[in-house]
């Protein structure tokens, strides 16, 4: 463990090079499962962030000018990379953030998938040629150009794949990059950008700067009108005040913020298949996800043996250091992710709400919080509004289909919601009333690299991933011509 975590970089990566932040300072990064220390890390400071613009905008116009085959062939090899080496990315990943070592590998296979996608989409740039309406050698060309240098702004629960589901359509589109990594994970951004320029990324296209000062990083990169785009995943809160930030030279943005997503069981379901789904939808992640299942919504008619099976798989499950075997759930990031855990499950408990599993944080060194179901939780309880991001499913009846829609839709957020029904009419229908980006239909995973994935109302927009990923890093540009032709 320890080579690892000495051969991972632990500096600033700015124009190709590796430096100390300009005044030295550097700050810890520790395993959330035993809080010890893993390293210490250089703590950007804004003329940092200076010299990452600087870098991304002297890049951009080469980097645009490059073949979109050379693109993507760098990302391709990337790809292979981050096969060839998912083990140590994983463990590290673990290490820095919590989640079980399987949790993780599937996370690097995710994470590399997005390099893949967007090696392929990197020669599918495409236009169009019209002849104008009016005739008379009016033709009209329209194309697609790479925005310009972009700021990636990633969170600390998926370390990995949230960094190249924005790298990846960046790089095949032609755009430079400024990277601001989360405080808590930074390791694993570090490690990938030196995993990129093996891939043969020239220097200052990608350009990393981690900080324990968000806005000391992010405000005079967004105060630079050089920077064309800010991509952001995390909370709506930071979300709203970035979209502010970006006003002044009217940055294009992409927005993926909380979520609050139903789940939503129907006495026509499959439940065994429904049981299964919720402890995907619920359990990827320790929880940390802002696509996991938030609130269950049961027809009353199958909601006692629903929640009894749901328990007993919550309850099997094994909570420990994520590096051990057979551990499937480890800690919770940090202490304060913890305690916002602990206040809901409190007050959901305080109004009436039983914990048929878990319910209270386990003593010792780390922050472990156990597989939890809530039976009997009341409509005013805080959990079924605000987004807890930890292993806690809370459940609730409803007793037919106007009130499951009117109860999922009953929240400020919409960025995905979750359906078991074995009624195809009923699948599509409520699937269409959900005001959410997007809908798991009898599955409780919707993340693919080959879709796109973002929500709506407060849940931000923006599309990451599929074939749309690639357009939030690209500008249309129409040609006007005049030729010598009918
Ligand atoms: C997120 O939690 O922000 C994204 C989760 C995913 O891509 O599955």
């Amino acid at each position: 463990m320890s080579a690892l975590l000495d051969r991972v970089p632990k500096q600033l990566y700015i124009a190709g090079k590796w430096r100390d932040s300009a005044d030295g300072s550097r700050f810890e990064v520790r395993d959330p499962g035993t809080e010890q220390v893993l390293g210490e890390v250089a703590d950007g400071q804004a003329s940092d962030a200076g010299a990452a613009v600087d870098a991304a905008a002297g890049a951009q116009e080469e980097w645009a000018a490059t073949a979109p085959r050379e693109r993507g062939e760098i990302l391709r090899r990337a790809w292979q990379l981050m096969t060839d080496r998912a083990d140590s990315l994983a463990e590290l990943m673990t290490l820095e953030m919590g989640k079980s070592l399987a949790e993780s590998r599937a996370e690097v296979t995710y994470a590399a998938e997005f390099f893949r996608w967007f090696s392929e989409e990197a020669v599918r740039i495409d236009g169009r040629y019209t002849r104008s309406p009016a005739g008379g050698g009016g033709r009209t060309l329209v194309t697609r150009q790479p925005v310009g240098p972009c700021l990636l702004i990633t969170p600390w629960n998926f370390p990995l794949a949230m960094g190249t589901r924005k790298i990846g359509p960046a790089v095949a589109a032609g755009c430079t990059m400024i990277v601001k990594p989360p405080q808590l994970t930074p390791l694993s951004m570090l490690n990938l950008a030196g995993l990129l320029a093996e891939a043969g990324l020239p220097d200052g296209v990608l350009n990393v700067v981690p900080s324990t000062s968000a806005s000391r990083v992010v405000e005079p990169v967004l105060g630079d009108p050089r920077v064309r785009k800010l991509s952001f995943t995390g909370s709506t809160e930071v979300g709203r005040k970035l979209v502010g930030q970006c006003a002044r030279h009217l940055q294009k943005m992409s927005m993926e913020l909380g979520g609050n997503a139903p789940f939503l069981v129907f006495g026509d379901a499959d439940l065994e298949a429904a049981v299964r789904g919720a402890v995907t939808a619920k359990m990827r992640n320790n929880g940390e996800s802002c696509v996991a299942a938030n609130r269950f919504h049961v027809h009353e008619s199958v909601a006692a043996e629903f929640t009894r099976r749901l328990t007993e798989r919550m309850a099997a499950m094994k909570t420990g250091h994520g590096t051990e075997d057979g551990v499937e759930v480890g800690p919770l990031v940090d202490g304060g992710q913890r305690d916002k855990v602990v206040k809901l499950v409190e007050d959901a408990v305080s109004r009436g709400a039983i914990a048929e599993a878990g319910g209270k944080p386990l003593s010792g060194k780390g922050f472990f919080y156990p597989p939890t179901v809530l039976s009997g939780v009341p409509p005013e309880a805080r959990i079924l509004r605000e987004e807890v991001f930890g292993p806690v499913a809370p459940v609730t009846t409803f007793a037919d289909e106007d009130e499951a829609v009117r109860l999922a839709n009953d929240t400020e957020f919409g960025l995905v919601g979750y359906l078991f029904t074995s009624d195809l009419d009923r699948a599509i229908r409520v699937g269409e009333r959900l005001q959410t980006g997007m809908a798991g239909i009898n599955t409780g995973l919707v993340s693919n690299a080959a879709a796109p994935f973002g929500g709506i109302k407060a849940s931000g927009f923006g599309r990451e991933g599929g074939a749309e990923g690639i357009d939030e890093y690209l500008e249309v540009k129409y040609l006007a011509l005049a030729v010598n032709a009918p």
